[in-house]
């Protein structure tokens, strides 16, 4: 693999063995918890959700469906949510009737979340219960219950399986911390 992301890592936070370890541990606890219901049905967050999405549905051993949405939020810095919240598009299926899980890369301010939630609430599903795979509990401005959490992690930018830098490195295995104020660069892009 090309080590390109180098330049811009400040450490490792969570190995990929770390993070495959945990997330088989969730997709039993989910399998576990939604054994007697029915109509599961995953919703990953593009892009950021999309690795994570990957390796836990084969991770649950109980039937369910899987859908995509793609989010942005604007206004802000790359690096910041603004709290303004658009879809980019939008399920390719109903969700009335469905147990909704909701499968996000990060939770940070909240507002992401806290709009997707309002959003699949007036669409009458069963029910709505929420997986993330970080956490950042000291940046929350918007109170959310996250069923299923696979690592807290202290106020700092990280990338890689699935988050991005400037829209780069989603591809790596590991969740990499970036050095405090980098850009990336033309050469890189
Ligand atoms: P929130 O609306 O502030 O909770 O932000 C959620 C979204 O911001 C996530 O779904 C990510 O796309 C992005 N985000 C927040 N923190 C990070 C980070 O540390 N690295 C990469 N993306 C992040
Ligand atoms: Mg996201």
């Amino acid at each position: 693999m090309s080590r390109s992301y180098e330049r811009y890592l400040d450490e490792i936070l969570i190995p990929a063995e770390t993070l495959q370890a945990r997330i088989a541990e969730l997709g039993r606890q989910i399998s576990d918890d939604y054994r007697d219901t029915k109509n599961l049905h995953l919703i990953c967050v593009l892009k950021g959700g999309v690795m994570f999405l990957a390796d836990l549905t084969r991770h649950i051993d109980v039937p369910h469906s899987i859908d995509f949405m793609a989010i942005s939020s604007y206004g802000a810095g790359v690096r910041e949510s603004s709290g303004r919240v658009r879809i980019e598009m939008d399920l390719s299926h109903d969700i009335a009737g469905k147990n909704v899980l909701i499968v996000e890369d990060i939770v940070d301010s909240g507002h992401t979340l806290d709009y997707i939630i309002s959003l699949l609430s007036t669409r009458q599903p069963a029910s709505i219960s929420v997986c993330a795979l970080l956490s950042k509990p000291s940046r929350r401005q918007v109170p959310i219950t996250l069923d299923y959490v696979g690592f807290e992690i202290p106020d700092k930018f990280v990338f890689g399986y699935g988050l991005d830098l400037d829209e780069l490195f989603r591809n790596l295995p590991f969740v990499g911390v970036c050095k405090p104020g980098v850009q990336i660069g033309d050469d890189c892009a």
